[in-house]
């Protein structure tokens, strides 16, 4: 049977797990595609770092390793809007499917880029963009298709909540704990996206989209972010028996004239020690669901990392490659609705 070649964009925390476990689980990926999964080749911005890849993969030039004939299927995990958005929709245009963990580019062009895929007939998959390894994206899209979402709501920015957990714990005050958090790798490169709330905020724009059929872009999420909790702010927290938690909401709401809105919005918040969001610490992420006639789901995991963000990328990509042997494609993306966005005050 034909071999499914695959092209890795970006090298960092993501991208070297993804590439270690292409090797290490050749054989089982074989399998469960149905034909051979072999690595094209690694787009890095810098040739001459050391990395865990034979050399004659990489390459610093990704249009080039994204046009070649031999590549099925594009991992974008370079992050960014530029050049990410172009090489997607490239590769979208030339017949390709993308797995992409990228939240910023998904929270602007879910649109434009769906539709690509949709033109192309192929595949565009995202779970690694919210909450790393917890599958949510999925269950939003395919299980819960055929039900009406009212509410995703959560912690889905793992650098924050190790600050606020470790915070509370211990009293340590917030400009070590961010460092701690770089070191183990959670935080971004910048991680402004993570204390000031934009990477909680792109997150909250893919869920609103995906669970209520419309589109909602990071602009649209009211933001605020936990550089301004203080250590003292914590010990006054569980004073009351409570925590502080940033979590990301997304809901249907009503407005002043009775029409249905989305509100999504991102918000350090207290919650009481008893709510089951309360427990979730480290740089664990937890994301309740709730709809019309499931009722209340609890999806909780390891929402960053290398590993834990690896695989759900690997699990986007076995799906994407088993579309390519044996047809197929989706979930697809749907927008039926277009729901206005809410103002904080209508909440
Ligand atoms: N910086 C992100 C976080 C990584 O801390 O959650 C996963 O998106």
């Amino acid at each position: 049977s034909r071999t499914i070649g695959v092209a890795v964009l970006g090298m960092g925390n993501v991208g070297a797990e993804v590439v270690r476990i292409i090797g290490e689980n050749a054989d089982d990926l074989k399998s469960r595609v149905g034909a051979p999964v072999a690595l094209r080749g690694v787009a890095v911005r810098d040739l001459s770092r050391p990395r865990k890849v034979s050399q004659d993969l990489l390459t610093d030039d990704p249009a080039a390793l994204v046009a070649r004939d031999d590549v099925d299927i594009v991992v974008e995990l370079m992050g960014g809007i530029d050049p990410a958005r172009e090489l997607i929709r490239t590769a979208l245009q030339n017949g390709k499917s993308v797995v992409t963990a990228n939240k910023a580019l998904l929270a602007e062009y879910t649109g434009e880029l769906a539709t690509a895929a949709a033109d192309a007939k192929v595949d565009l998959y995202f779970e690694a963009a919210v909450a790393g390894a917890i599958p949510v994206v999925r269950p939003l899209m395919q299980s819960l298709a055929g039900d009406t979402v009212d509410r995703v709501a959560g912690i889905v920015n793992g650098t924050t909540n190790f600050i606020l957990s470790e915070m509370a714990q211990t009293g340590a005050d917030y400009a070590a704990t961010l460092a701690e958090a770089g070191r183990l790798g959670y935080a971004e490169a910048d991680p402004t996206a993570d204390v000031e709330g934009y990477d909680a905020a792109a997150k909250a724009a893919i869920l609103a989209s995906i669970a209520f059929h419309t589109r909602v872009t990071a602009a649209d999420v009211y933001r605020q972010g936990i550089s301004s909790v203080t250590a003292d702010d914590l010990v006054a927290a569980k004073k009351f028996d409570c925590t502080v938690k940033l979590l990301s909401i997304c809901e249907r709401v009503r407005g002043a004239d009775g029409s249905e809105r989305v509100s999504a919005r991102v918000y350090p918040a207290l919650i009481p020690l008893s709510h089951p969001l309360a427990a979730v610490n480290g740089a664990f992420n937890a994301v309740v669901v709730e709809a019309e006639n499931a009722g209340r789901l609890m999806f909780y995991g390891q929402g960053a990392g290398g590993a834990p963000t690896a695989s759900a990328v690997l699990g986007d990509m076995v799906m994407a490659a088993r579309n390519k042997v044996h047809g197929g494609r989706g979930p697809l993306e749907s927008t039926y609705a277009s729901l206005p966005i809410a103002s904080i005050d209508d909440v």
